[in-house]
């Protein structure tokens, strides 16, 4: 081959292998393969002083040419792939705005907080005071200065979670009342609302934990007339202005005279229903004026002052607001309930 043809194969294999680089650093190789300082176009240049000298002008300015050539050719192609290259970027970095977008579940509170809470806003409205008591409780505080008879069925170990002899998981939040008797003067406006412990078969509607709210007043001059004012005004806040309060004496050792009271309907408005059993009411809890004798037990005397209590389960208010069939649902926990409320 004649140094003219190398030239000419070299220059073709340069000029097609730029026309084939993807990219700018292939490009660079390309341009130290060919143009470099040792490059295989530059080294033609050396092969100079072995050409009969007639030859040589024409060969020098063959490879030049071909460097010229050669180096406007990988101009062209990085220009041309900038270009690309950018196209590229641009494919790769690509947002798809019409996807879906992402769900967060955000967090909120339980059915069964968000109703407590309501509750007690109604009654701090009221002017009660709420305090904690704990929820493991003495013997005493549970049953004895609620002046609970010796045997009351209450009392037996088969409704109740003993810890030791005299001590308890608290079966009511009118537990709290002998603490706080305890430790106040007259006159008291106190609550106290939270969990409470009895051993029953669990099943939809029975639970062996459950929430109670509690309240009881203390003062000169109470009578039942307080008590069902205080009692309406709660279910009317609670349940709307049309709601009816029914009260029908009951027995508890600890109010005298005892009550249960039971508000309209809330799911046929007083008609009648497969929910209310026809009656028109649903019965909420317990209430009456503080027995006597525990007034006089925590050294108030029951002629200068008389009392009021009342007290009542909790989740039978979410159930019947939401429709929820099974008790069990508020403490399993299960996102699949959680998330329709
Ligand atoms: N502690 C009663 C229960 O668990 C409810 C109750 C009744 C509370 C009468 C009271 C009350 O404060 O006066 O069934």
């Amino acid at each position: 081959m004649s140094e003219n043809d190398i030239l000419q194969s070299l220059r073709n294999a340069a000029l097609a292998s730029i026309h084939e680089a993807k990219n700018s650093a292939q490009l660079d190789s390309i341009e130290t393969q060919y143009l470099g300082r040792k490059g295989e176009i530059t080294s033609q240049l050396r092969r100079i002083g072995s050409l009969p000298a007639e030859e040589r002008k024409d060969f020098g300015q063959a490879v030049n040419d071909a460097k010229e050539a050669v180096d406007a050719a990988i101009t062209a192609r990085r220009e041309a792939l900038v270009s690309v290259e950018a196209d590229a970027k641009f494919v790769d970095e690509a947002i798809d705005v019409t996807m879906p977008g992402r769900l967060w579940h955000t967090g909120r509170s339980h059915i069964l907080v968000d109703t407590l809470q309501r509750i007690k806003e109604i009654f701090i409205g009221m002017g009660y005071e709420f305090v904690e008591t704990p929820e493991i409780e003495d013997y005493k505080s549970n049953f004895e200065a609620l002046n609970y008879p010796e045997e009351h069925p209450a009392l037996d170990e088969q409704m109740s979670f003993y810890i030791t002899d005299d001590t308890l998981l608290r079966t009511h939040t009118t537990a709290f009342q002998h603490q706080v008797m305890s430790n106040r003067k007259p006159p008291m406006r106190v609550a106290t609302l939270g969990k409470c412990y009895r051993s029953d078969a669990v099943d939809a509607t029975h639970s062996h934990t459950f929430h109670q709210v509690d309240c009881f007043t203390i003062d000169r001059g109470i009578s039942m007339a307080d008590l069902k004012g205080t009692i309406h005004q709660f279910a009317v806040e609670m349940f709307g202005r049309e709601v009816n309060v029914r009260f029908r004496p009951d027995f508890f050792p600890f109010v005298e005279p005892g009550a249960e009271f039971s508000v309209t309907c809330i799911i046929c408005g007083g008609d009648g229903c497969n929910v209310c059993k026809g009656s028109g009411f649903l019965e909420l809890g317990g209430a009456g004026l503080i027995h006597p004798n525990i007034l006089t037990a925590h050294g108030f005397d029951p002629e200068e002052y008389s009392g009021f209590a009342f007290g009542f389960g909790i989740e039978r208010m979410p159930m019947l607001m939401y429709g929820i069939r099974d008790l069990r649902l508020f403490m399993e926990n299960d996102m699949r309930f959680l998330r329709q409320l």
